[in-house]
């Protein structure tokens, strides 16, 4: 079978991670988060005190970190970094040199592996055009808020709903609206709106999808003896 490609984008908090995993278990594919390389950009930059909207040493600092971020921090899903992460992300000569990593990584998926899913916001139309099967995943910024807050709550941090919906607006607001590569579905994008959505619904219909345009055509081209 062709290396399987799938690009998942979509809006802060819609679910993207959690149907990229299930898709990576389910059809053995490598799974890059790629909103972490902008976190641990971000983590840093704040670390140093550094102006995340500082251009210039913002790029400097990725030029000399790249090889060494650290993916796995589980400071990386703190509030105040992901609000970093989304202004580096602006940022066109931080785009280009995380742009190099991605790539590489969905040409080379680890050994073993029948291709890779790949979540972010210009997945499907910037780092995996050829991608076979492009899903873009949103829901409504109260849903997402009610959600994230829930989230939170679970892991005992005391949050207050109203601060999170206007965080979340305000990122929707820069991923949409940023001159380099800004959020909007592919062309060719299924779109998921998750706002009534189970995640089990969501992972249901995207694997619903995916074997329509990958499994049971390659089925067919089997059986054919192509
Ligand atoms: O998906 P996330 O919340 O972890 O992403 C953090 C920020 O990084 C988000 O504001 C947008 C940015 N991002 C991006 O611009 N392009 C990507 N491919 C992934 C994330």
């Amino acid at each position: 079978m062709p290396p399987l490609l799938i690009a998942i984008d979509g809006t802060a908090g819609a679910g993207k991670g959690t149907l990229a995993r299930a898709l990576a278990r389910r059809y053995h594919l490598a799974h890059l988060d790629t909103g972490c390389l902008y976190r641990a950009l971000g983590l840093a930059v704040l670390n140093q005190n550094l102006d995340p909207t500082d251009e210039q040493s913002v790029v400097d600092l990725a030029r000399s970190l790249l090889s060494t971020l650290d993916l796995k921090n589980p400071a990386l899903r703190e509030e105040a970094v992901g609000v970093a992460a989304s202004h580096v992300a602006a940022i066109p000569e931080v785009r280009a040199l995380l742009f190099a990593f991605q790539r590489n990584f969905a040409q080379h998926p680890p050994e073993g592996m029948q291709g890779c899913v790949m979540d972010g916001r210009d997945i499907g139309r910037v780092v995996m055009p050829e991608a076979l099967c492009k899903i873009y995943v949103t829901a409504s910024p109260e849903v997402r808020a009610t959600r994230r807050c829930k989230e939170l709550h679970e892991k005992g941090i005391y949050s207050i709903y109203d601060d999170i919906l206007k965080d979340i607006r305000e990122r929707d607001e820069r991923d949409q609206t940023r001159k380099v590569s800004p959020l909007i579905p592919a062309e060719d994008a299924f779109v998921l709106d998750t706002s009534q959505m189970t995640i089990e619904d969501v992972i249901h219909k995207a694997c619903a999808y995916i074997d329509a345009k990958w499994v049971a055509p390659e089925k067919t081209r089997r059986a054919e003896g192509k």
